[in-house]
């Protein structure tokens, strides 16, 4: 059975537009897009990409990589998502990619978002949000952020206990237990702390189109 997430991914193809520069994400949901770009890569200028693992992958599916100060504006951005609420609200940021992603999705004229159903909840918050920090930050920014929200930020960490460190070589906190009943005022809030590079919430620039995989796919 073709899974959900490359139901969406497939999906997504029909909004990319012969000759163009795509914005792509990263994640395992991205990755079944740039399978399906890799099958069209002639008919396309190449992307932009927001990680170094989607750099690899659009490397072997043989598309150019561009660089962001050189294209200007992008008409589209492909990209997964943790948590997608009702009004395409966004928690981004599992993969650590955050930052880059956010920069590619203001960039960009439309923003189509691929998702399995489970990324679907009412609220926003059950994942634990990302913040990505610079490094000497860290433990300042997780007093203010618990000050501010009660809830409780985690340095990530791999399986040697040493932090994980972003492409832009900084570090992340994610945010427990929270619900984000009012995510623009939350993202703003959080981005004032100094030392916080970006928030993963996608609420001041949400999606504009989420396909949910299925069959068939679903458009919201
Ligand atoms: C990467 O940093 C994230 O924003 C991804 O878009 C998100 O984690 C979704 O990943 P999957 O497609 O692997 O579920």
């Amino acid at each position: 059975m073709t899974s959900a997430k490359r139901l969406a991914a497939e999906k997504a193809i029909e909004y990319v537009e012969a000759g163009s520069i795509i914005g792509v994400g990263t994640g395992s949901t991205v990755a079944h897009f740039i399978e399906a770009l890799g099958r069209m890569r002639d008919r396309i200028k190449g992307a932009v990409s927001s990680s170094e693992q989607s750099s690899e992958l659009l490397r072997s599916a043989g598309i150019e990589i561009h660089d962001l100060n050189a294209t200007g504006p992008l008409a589209l951005y492909v990209d997964g998502a943790d948590e997608c609420d009702p009004h395409k609200r966004l928690i981004k940021g599992g993969g650590g990619a955050l930052t880059r992603e956010k920069i590619i999705a203001e960039a960009s004229a439309r923003f189509v978002c691929i998702v399995d159903p489970s990324k679907q909840v009412d609220v926003l918050g059950r994942f634990p949000l990302p913040v990505e920090v610079i490094p000497m930050a860290r433990s300042l920014v997780a007093r203010e952020i618990l000050a501010m929200t009660r809830a409780q930020p985690v340095w990530r960490q791999d399986a040697n206990e040493r932090g994980v460190v972003t492409d832009n070589g900084n570090l992340i906190l994610d945010i427990h237990g929270m619900s984000i009943t009012d995510p623009v005022a939350l993202e703003s809030a959080l981005n004032q702390i100094p030392g916080v590079v970006a928030v993963g919430l996608f609420a001041r620039r949400p999606a504009d189109i989420v396909i949910v995989g299925g069959e068939p796919p679903q458009i919201l």
